[in-house]
C-alpha cells in the first residue's frame, strides 16, 4: 500500500507517473517537524537495515553514514563523500524479521520503539537538496531533513523489502530499455580525438579477435567542444566514417555535454539565445558559467520548450547514422563562473597588499587574508553553491531558482533527449544514458556511475551500487571499468571486466593523460578476449533477464537478502548480488587474490568459464566456501534447479547466434527466453517468450 502526504505547494518533478489521492493526517512511521525546514525522523531497532538512496557512497546497507541528495561533479569518490552525480531519495527501513515475506503483517505504529519488525519504504519527492542522516548522528536515528516544506512524500508498506521496491517501481514507470546491441562491450578514453585514432580501437579490436560493439567518442569529436556539431578538421566525411564503422558492426556513440558555447554566429547559441531558451540571471541576462568549451550557457530543461528544442538538436547526429549518446556535465558542472572569479581575483588582489597573510585557518571576517580563505576560494571555484543560487528556470510562467530545483538537470537534459527520440527514432530504440539522474530519468535512459578510479575500493564500491540503483529504477547501468581516473592496472581491469561481464552497460573508459587502457594494450591479451567472449555468450541471458526486469518492475541485480529474507547470514552479504533469477555473481575486488570466500544461502552450481573456453562445474553446498578464481576466469553460480542459456562466442551483437543456445546449470531445469527483435521500440507486443529445457 502506498500512501502520498503532500506538504505545502510541492515542485512537479514528474518522478511518480501514477495519479495517487493524498493521504490525510500523518504517516503512520516516525516523526515528521516542520518548523525549521522539513525533517523526518524515525528510531531505527539495533538490527534494521536500510536499503535504497542508488547512486550513493558506502554499502548496500546504508547504516551509519550521512547522504546529501546535492548532484554533484566529484570525480573523487572517497569514503567521506555523501554527495556523487545523481540524488535518488528512495530508501527502505526493513526490520529483519520483516524481511520475510507473508508471515508478518507490518503494523504501523505512531511512534516508533526499539525492537519494532516493520518495513516500509520512503520517497521523498523533493528536487533540492536534501539530507540522508542514517544512524550517523546517533546510531538508532533515521533524520531526512531539507531546508522547505514543499515535498510529497510517498510511504510504502510492504511485505518485505522486496515487496516494496516492486510497488514503488510500479508508480515511478517502466525502465528504460535500450538496444540490444548495448549489450555489447564498448570501448571509451577522453582522448581519442579524430578518425584516425578511432579507426586505430576499432582496429586494435578486430584484428585481435576482441568482441566489441561500440566506441564512445568524448568531447574532442565535436568542433571546439561545442554541442550537435563534428569538427570538420578530425573528420573528413563523418556520416561515411559512420557507415564505416558500422560494416564492422561498431557503434559511435558520442558524448552530449549539458554547457552550450557563447558564439556569437554559431546556429545553436544563436537560437537558444533568441529564443529565450537559457537559464537566465536575476537581472533577465543569460547565466553564464565556464565548462569544456568555455563560457557557456545552460539549456533551461525545465521548461518544456526548450527541452523540446535541446532534443531536437540530437538529429544532427542521427540524421549521420548515429544511434547512442551519453550526456555528460549536466549536473550541471560549473568549472567557476565570471562572478566567482571576480571575487577570488579581489580576495587575492587583496592578500597581494598585504604584507603577509594571516596564518590563522578558521578565521573568515578577519581584516587580513588568511591562508585558509585562499585557498578555500581557489577551491570553491568550481560548483559553487552561490552561483547554483544565481540563476533561475521558466516553470509554467514562474521563475524557480536553480537551486531549489538543482537535482532535477540531468534527468530533465536526458529526457529532452529521450522525448525528442520519440519523434526522431519512432521505431528503433536508441542507446542514452547520463551522469546526473533523479528518479524518473529512469525512463528515459540509464546512468554511469560517473569519474571513478582506477582503485580496487571503487571495484567494491561498484558491485554496492548496482542493487540500489537498480532499487531506484536505473537498470542500464555500469561504471568505467578500468577506472576512470587514475592508471590501471593488468590485473585490475582484469578483475573488473569480469565484473563488467554481468553489467547491463559494459564500457571500459579512461581519462585523457592517464595509461591506455584499450584491452589490447596488455599483454597476453587472450585473456581479454577470453574474458568479453564470456560477456557475449551470456547475452541472449543478460538481455532476458534486463527485459524480465525492465517489464515486470522488477531488479536485475539484487540483494542476497531479498531473495533469502530467512538467511540471516544473507543479508549481511554485500559483496555478492543475485542476477536475475537464476544466478549469483562473487566478483574478486581485491589485489593478489587468487580466489574469494563466497557464502550460498543454498546448493548452488560454481561456475568458471575456462579460458580455453570450457566450463568447470562443481556443486557446492549452502554455507562457506573458498573458491579458486584465476585471473583469466570468470566466476559465475548458477542456483538449485536453475539453468541459463549460453550462446556460441561472438565479436559482435549482431554476429550472435541467439538460435543454438546451450543451457547451464541443473539438467533438466527449464529456463523461459525473452527474446525480441532487440530493437523496437514497443518490446511489450513485439517481445515473446521461449521455453528451453
Ligand atoms: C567528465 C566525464 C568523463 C569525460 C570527461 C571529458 O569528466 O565524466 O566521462 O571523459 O568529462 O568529457
Amino acid at each position: 500500500m502506498i500512501q502520498k502526504y503532500v506538504f505545502g505547494t510541492p515542485f512537479e518533478t514528474e518522478a511518480v507517473i501514477a495519479v495517487l489521492p493524498a493521504a490525510q493526517g500523518l504517516p503512520a512511521y516516525g516523526t515528521i517537524a516542520l518548523e525549521s525546514g522539513f525533517s523526518f525522523s524515525y528510531t531505527m531497532a539495533e538490527d534494521d537495515i536500510v536499503y535504497g538512496l542508488g547512486e550513493a557512497n558506502r554499502g548496500i546497507n546504508k547504516r551509519g553514514y550521512c547522504y546529501i541528495s546535492n548532484c554533484t561533479d566529484d570525480p573523487e569518490h572517497l569514503e567521506d563523500k555523501r554527495s556523487f552525480y545523481g540524488a535518488h531519495n528512495f530508501l527502505i527501513l526493513a526490520g529483519q524479521d520483516a524481511h520475510r515475506s507473508g508471515d508478518i503483517q507490518a503494523v504501523p505504529t505512531d511512534q516508533t520503539a526499539p525492537g519494532s519488525k516493520k518495513n516500509f519504504g520512503l520517497f521523498i519527492d523533493y528536487p533540492g537538496k536534501l539530507t540522508f542522516d542514517i544512524g550517523y548522528t546517533r546510531q538508532d536515528l533515521l533524520t531526512i531533513s531539507c531546508a522547505e516544506t514543499d515535498l510529497y512524500l510517498y510511504v510504502i508498506d510492504g511485505e518485505s523489502p522486496y515487496d516494496i521496491v516492486k510497488q514503488f517501481r510500479q508508480i515511478i514507470g517502466r525502465s528504460y530499455i535500450p538496444p540490444m546491441f548495448a549489450f555489447g562491450y564498448g570501448q571509451s578514453r577522453w582522448g581519442y580525438r579524430d578518425q584516425k585514432d578511432l579507426r586505430q580501437v576499432a582496429d586494435g579490436y578486430r584484428k585481435n579477435h576482441l568482441p566489441i560493439d561500440m566506441i564512445y567518442m568524448d568531447i574532442d569529436y565535436m568542433d571546439r567542444y561545442k554541442d550537435f556539431t563534428v569538427s570538420p578538421e578530425r573528420f573528413d566525411d563523418f556520416k561515411a566514417f559512420v557507415r564505416e564503422m558500422k560494416e564492422h558492426d561498431i557503434h559511435l556513440i558520442p558524448i552530449i555535454d549539458a554547457g552550450i558555447k557563447i558564439e556569437p554566429g554559431d546556429p545553436v547559441y544563436e537560437e537558444g539565445l533568441q529564443k529565450g531558451f537559457f537559464c537566465q540571471k536575476e537581472d533577465g541576462t543569460p547565466f553564464v558559467a565556464a565548462v569544456w568549451p568555455g563560457y557557456t550557457h545552460f539549456t533551461d530543461f525545465l521548461d518544456k520548450d526548450a527541452r523540446a528544442w535541446f532534443g531536437s538538436n540530437y538529429r544532427f547526429l542521427t540524421d549521420m547514422g548515429i544511434e547512442g549518446f551519453w550526456n555528460d556535465m549536466n549536473e550541471p558542472a560549473i568549472f567557476y563562473t565570471p562572478e566567482g572569479a571576480e571575487n577570488v581575483k579581489a580576495l587575492m588582489q587583496r592578500a597581494l597588499d598585504q604584507e603577509d597573510l594571516d596564518a590563522d585557518w578558521d578565521a573568515g571576517q578577519e581584516e587580513k587574508v588568511t591562508v585558509g580563505q585562499l585557498q578555500a576560494a581557489f577551491k570553491g571555484l568550481a560548483n559553487h553553491p552561490a552561483d547554483y543560487a544565481s540563476f533561475y528556470h521558466k516553470v509554467n510562467g514562474r521563475l524557480i531558482r536553480h537551486d531549489k530545483v538543482h537535482n532535477l538537470y540531468g534527468y530533465n537534459m536526458t529526457r529532452a533527449a529521450g522525448e525528442a527520440f520519440k519523434t526522431i527514432s519512432p521505431h528503433k530504440r536508441i542507446l542514452l544514458f547520463s551522469r546526473s539522474s533523479y528518479i524518473g530519468m529512469h525512463r528515459y535512459g540509464g546512468i554511469w556511475m560517473g569519474d571513478n578510479k582506477s582503485w580496487w575500493s571503487h571495484l567494491l564500491l561498484n558491485i554496492k551500487m548496482l542493487p540500489s540503483l537498480n532499487m531506484c529504477g536505473f537498470l542500464y547501468t555500469g561504471a568505467d571499468l578500468g577506472g576512470f581516473g587514475a592508471d590501471t592496472t593488468r590485473d585490475l581491469l582484469l578483475r573488473w571486466l569480469a565484473l563488467g561481464v554481468f553489467t547491463p552497460l559494459m564500457r571500459n573508459h579512461s581519462a585523457f593523460g592517464t595509461r591506455e587502457q584499450e584491452c589490447y594494450q596488455f599483454e597476453k591479451l587472450e585473456d581479454f578476449r577470453h574474458v568479453l567472449s564470456v560477456r557475449y555468450r551470456l547475452i541472449p541471458y543478460l538481455y532476458s533477464e534486463y527485459m524480465k526486469a525492465a517489464l515486470d518492475n522488477d531488479l536485475y541485480f539484487k540483494p542476497l537478502a531479498f531473495v533469502y529474507p530467512d538467511d540471516k547470514m544473507a543479508l549481511q552479504v554485500e559483496d555478492q548480488l543475485m542476477l536475475g533469477n537464476e544466478s549469483m555473481i562473487a566478483p574478486i575486488y581485491t589485489q593478489n587474490a587468487c580466489g574469494r570466500y563466497v557464502y550460498l544461502p543454498e546448493e548452488m552450481k560454481f561456475i568458471k568459464f575456462l579460458p580455453d573456453g570450457t566450463l568447470s562445474e562443481e556443486i557446492l553446498d549452502k554455507g562457506h566456501h573458498y573458491v579458486e578464481i584465476a585471473l583469466n576466469e570468470v566466476p559465475l553460480f548458477i542456483r538449485k534447479g536453475c539453468c541459463i542459456p549460453v550462446a556460441k562466442a561472438a565479436e559482435s551483437v549482431a554476429a550472435l547466434d541467439r538460435e543454438h543456445l546451450e543451457l547451464l546449470g541443473y539438467e533438466g531445469a527449464p529456463y523461459r527466453l525473452y527474446e525480441d527483435d532487440g530493437i523496437c521500440t514497443d518490446p511489450q507486443t513485439q517481445g515473446r517468450y521461449r521455453i528451453l529445457r
